[in-house]
């Protein structure tokens, strides 16, 4: 095989440093990057950790604020929770890194791009997709876990025959940043059991919780959270601060059964205080603000949107019309939420917004507008007409 120049999305994991010392023994240059999305590692050791196993390059690029003002604001916005559970966190991320990754294929003039997703999960595709519509789709794509089906006991070898540490065998898959803790693997491949306490990071159990409430308040504008109780706060900054207070409280905890692109159905936990909370929200402070009509049809752009993210078809036009669709529909979700965390559970508590068409005076039953018998039934019985009418045409 020609000797060629290769740019490698790096975690740092077991997976990619193998994938990285496969790439040098078949004599390929090496470039590494690892995009930061919020992730908690230790950036600075990745970067060294990459040189040693003969890296030609390596960029560490920082996308934090990215990923929240522009990936994490649309999936509030949406309300997005993949199959009303999942709030998207490794497929929102996936195609942010794709890009960087091929931004660096194209400075670098490389000849190929590698990567460590497997076969049988969606992050192949969400970066393969992605690959393909911002480098053509004949650019050559290594894929070495799925096409060499590498186990992580291969990987574990390959690192010790190189004289690297291979580490402990983990027991579970984590893909962690900013939005969103994935858990896969080891017991949680059965779906019958509850998850070991020892695979979650970012929340307490609920039995460990304070007695003490938590109570916050969060700040929006145009559908986007800007404040946590009552001070101003950069999106990025409010969703860390909320993994930590909101998790505390045993929060955030996530278990379900998912339906892949990949045509088959996994397990899955997660972990996201932040994004539970903020959706949780918006979603209240939505139906202060919009119109039945809207809100129905927002429940349809939701979806769509949620779905095509998590299919990893970002490139698809239907995405822009329906980022276009979801910033209209956010324009006047502006306001306030009040909300009570406590062991383990969320309720909203409170809402106001300047552009609420709630309105107190209309609702009560003593002091407000009322309509007369007159009014009310008359437009029962036109409004019902349709119905009755149907129903008797079709008595037999
Ligand atoms: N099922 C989720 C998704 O497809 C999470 C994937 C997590 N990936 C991982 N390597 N653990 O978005």
């Amino acid at each position: 095989m020609l000797a060629m120049r290769v740019v490698l999305s790096y975690s740092g994991g077991l997976d990619t440093s193998a994938i990285l010392l496969l790439l040098k023994e078949q004599g390929h240059q090496v470039i590494t990057v690892t995009v930061d999305v919020g992730q908690e590692d230790e950036l600075k050791d990745i970067e060294s950790k990459a040189y040693a196993m003969g890296a030609e390059k390596h960029y560490t690029i920082n996308a934090v604020d990215e990923f929240a003002s522009k990936i994490i604001s649309m999936a509030v916005k949406a309300n997005a929770l993949y199959e009303k559970k999942y709030p998207l966190g490794t497929a929102l991320a996936r195609p942010l890194i794709a890009e960087k990754v091929a931004k660096v294929a194209l400075d670098e003039g490389a000849d190929a791009v590698a990567h460590g997703c497997t076969g049988k999960g969606n992050d192949q595709v969400r970066f393969d997709a992605m690959l393909m519509g911002l480098l053509g789709d004949s650019f050559k794509i290594i894929a070495p876990v799925r096409d060499l089906k590498l186990t992580r006991e291969q990987s574990m070898g390959i690192l010790a025959k190189h004289g690297f540490d291979p580490g402990v065998h983990k027991k579970y898959s984590i893909d962690e940043n900013l939005w969103t803790r994935s858990i896969e693997g080891g017991e949680i491949d059965d779906p019958t059991v509850p998850p070991g306490e020892e695979a979650f990071q970012w929340t307490v159990s609920p039995e460990k919780a304070p007695d003490e409430p938590l109570f916050l308040e969060v700040g929006f504008e145009k559908g986007v959270p800007v404040s946590l109780n009552g001070v101003g706060m950069g999106l990025a900054d409010m969703v860390k601060e909320l993994n930590k207070t909101v998790g505390a409280h045993g929060y955030g905890r996530i278990d379900h059964i998912e339906n892949r692109v990949v045509g088959l159905k996994s397990r899955e936990v997660y972990e996201a205080p932040a994004a539970l909370t903020l959706i949780s929200a918006h979603e209240d402070l939505e139906k202060m603000v919009l119109t039945p009509r809207e809100l129905r049809f927002k429940q349809i752009v939701d979806s769509w949107w949620t779905d095509l993210v998590y299919n990893g078809l970002w490139l698809e036009p239907l995405k822009q019309t329906l980022d276009n669709a979801l910033d209209s529909l956010n324009e006047y979700v502006t306001g306030t939420v009040k909300l009570k965390v406590y062991k383990g559970s969320l309720t909203v508590q409170g809402r106001w917004s300047e552009y609420s068409s709630y309105s107190e005076k209309v609702i009560d039953y003593d002091k407000g507008w009322y309509p007369t018998g007159e009014e009310a039934t008359g437009f029962i019985k036109i409004y019902s007409l349709h119905s009755i009418a149907a129903s008797k045409a079709r008595k037999p």
